[in-house]
């Protein structure tokens, strides 16, 4: 079984300020006129444009998220800090966590699973990744890596249906690498039955993928049905190249 409802999550990572709201319309536009498949658009932008970009949207396909929160919920001493709550309140309906860049600058596991327990409680989706390093997959400690860092931050308690799950194979973010067919059918059917075997869910779970998507090597990605979804990063900082993955996605 997979799911036909696809998800295209935009990670603008340190990019963007007001003037980037053209970005926003033309893939909302595009995306309000294009009929083709079943999917919604989340895009992932800094905290000082998340109420702005908010109040231009209106929609049930198209979401604005955050990419990073703070574990402790609410307020508290914790300087240059925003909350998952805070983000709720300006209009986040997402919010990326995980993200290697943030596991480089030191989000541990444990780290990770207060952030996902602060998000899911403030009703935050959350876009919670992992993936191997090169050196990892030399190694052929792929499966393990991705077993550990999953059940590392993600407790049996939380709620599933709310966790989009996103493999971002670390040697592939920015680096134009991807995963072969073979690997990634691998990968996500692996994914896809540790997290029936280790969590109660009834729905499906969502599992995406992430590390160098772009408008010519989609069509590989669209072949593999177990992928529900990806989240571009370089890519989604230009409207054209955007809509260009989601058109090709389709073709
Ligand atoms: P990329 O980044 O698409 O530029 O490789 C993906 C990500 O960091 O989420």
């Amino acid at each position: 079984m997979t799911n036909k409802l696809k998800y295209f999550i935009g990670n603008w990572k340190m990019f963007g300020d007001n003037s980037s709201l053209k970005v926003i319309k033309q893939i909302y536009k595009f995306r309000t006129d294009f009929k083709t498949g079943k999917n919604k658009i989340v895009i992932c932008v800094p905290n000082t444009l998340i109420s702005f970009f908010e109040k231009k949207i209106k929609s049930k396909f198209f979401y604005i998220g955050a990419q990073n929160c703070h574990q402790n919920p609410g307020y508290g001493a914790f300087t240059g800090s925003v909350s998952a709550s805070m983000l709720k309140k300006v209009g986040a309906k997402y919010v990326i966590l995980g993200h290697s860049e943030n596991r480089k600058s030191g989000d541990t596991n444990k780290i990770i699973q207060e952030k996902i327990k602060s998000a899911l409680d403030a009703k935050i989706n959350v876009i919670f990744c992992f993936g191997e390093t090169l050196n990892e997959k030399r190694s052929k400690k792929t499966f393990s890596v991705i077993r550990n860092q999953i059940l590392g931050s993600v407790k049996k308690n939380y709620t599933i249906k709310n966790i989009f799950f996103a493999y971002e194979p670390v040697w592939s973010i920015g680096t134009g690498k991807t995963p072969n067919v073979d690997e990634l059918k691998k990968t996500f059917n692996y994914i896809k039955n540790e997290i029936k075997k280790n969590f109660k869910t009834r729905s499906l779970p969502i599992v995406l993928y992430g590390g160098s998507v772009n408008h010519n090597n989609i069509s590989m990605f669209s072949s593999i049905s177990e992928i529900d979804g990806f989240l571009i990063g370089g890519a989604s900082q230009s409207a054209k190249k955007f809509i260009d993955i989601i058109k090709n996605y389709y073709k």
